[in-house]
């Protein structure tokens, strides 16, 4: 068994702090319990808060039964419960990842949550182990703070009373669907599977490219540009270009991050993929002093 590692089908169980939900919990969730996180999603359309008698209909269990399993499952961190203007009860974060990890479980993509690799405005990134090693990304749009959430109207669901989770979703979804046209014309980490508000992708062994010094960043520059105009060829603008999302993999650059991908026909397209393209030059007159002209690096990106 690797060090660092927290299994969902091995009986033994490593524990490693800030997991999203805990392995053991997930091992050891009775069917029950899976039932009524699947109900209270299946119900959080129609519900900001499902009553108990819906969630009683939906599992056929007794009243007694779904209310120990709640009991349980609030405990966990993966069930809401809200008294007013009745008694409810709503999926939070902890429980969509439960469910997701469940299923991806279940289909043999990941078996162990390894340590965490990074936290972004709004996703948290783990190591995982499937076939091999990967790495899956789990969206929390809004999830920290709901002031700093991109209120982007490509994240947001139409309906539904837990826009959140379901912004979250919307989030992942795009991810992989930019992952999957651009690999592997483009260097981005290989998509393996998406389920609810998660990613599972090829893991990146290496730093993000603001914690290098490159020996060669005229050749690393143009490499990024070189990605970006094949992104773009392929109807896809990265929108959140930055140092922060490119990482370094044995000298070759790899671009993450993708969820707010807009395409081409976008009506401020041009004016984010110049932001994209600026923000990188900008990095690279700082750190390296190197001039690359803005209209240059457009032309080659666009030409
Ligand atoms: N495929 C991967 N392999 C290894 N590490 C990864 C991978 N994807 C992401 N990471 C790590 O997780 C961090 C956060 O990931 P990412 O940039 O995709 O999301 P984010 O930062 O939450 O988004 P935002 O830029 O909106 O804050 C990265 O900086 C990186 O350290
Ligand atoms: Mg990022």
């Amino acid at each position: 068994m690797a060090a660092g590692y927290q299994y969902f089908i091995v009986s033994r169980v490593t524990t490693v702090s800030n997991m999203p939900v805990s392995a053991e919990h997930i091992r050891t969730l009775h069917k029950y319990e899976k039932d009524i996180l699947a109900a209270l999603e299946r119900s959080m359309k129609r519900f900001a808060w499902v009553p108990l008698e819906q969630l009683q209909l939906l599992t056929n269990l007794s009243e007694s039964e779904v209310n120990y399993r709640l009991s349980r499952l609030i405990e966990w961190g993966m069930v809401r419960f809200n008294p007013v203007p009745y008694d409810g009860y709503a999926l939070v974060f902890g429980g969509y990842d439960a469910l997701a990890l469940a299923t991806l479980t279940k289909k043999g993509r990941i078996s162990a949550l390894g340590p965490m690799l990074g936290e972004g405005k709004e996703s948290v990134v783990y190591e995982a182990l499937g076939l091999g090693p990967v790495a899956i990304k789990f969206h929390r749009v809004g999830g920290r703070s709901f002031s700093s959430a991109r209120l982007n109207r490509e994240y947001m669901p139409e309906e539904g009373h837990c826009p959140w989770l379901l912004a979250s979703k919307c989030s992942a979804m795009r991810e992989y669907e930019a992952l999957t046209r651009l690999h592997p014309d483009v260097s981005v980490p290989l998509p393996i599977d998406q389920n609810r508000h998660t990613v599972v992708m090829g893991l990146i062994c290496g730093p993000s490219l603001n914690r290098c010094r490159l020996e060669n960043p005229v050749q690393v520059l143009d490499e990024i540009l070189e990605n970006t105009k094949k992104a773009y060829r392929l109807g896809i603008i990265h929108s959140d270009l930055s140092e922060f999302n490119i990482m370094m993999d044995d000298g070759k650059c790899v671009i993450i991050d993708w969820p707010q991908w807009i395409s081409p026909d976008h009506e401020n397209a041009e004016a984010i993929l110049g932001r994209d393209i600026n923000n990188i030059l900008t990095y690279f007159k700082r750190k390296y002093n190197l001039d690359y002209p803005y209209e240059d690096a457009l032309q080659c990106v666009t030409g």
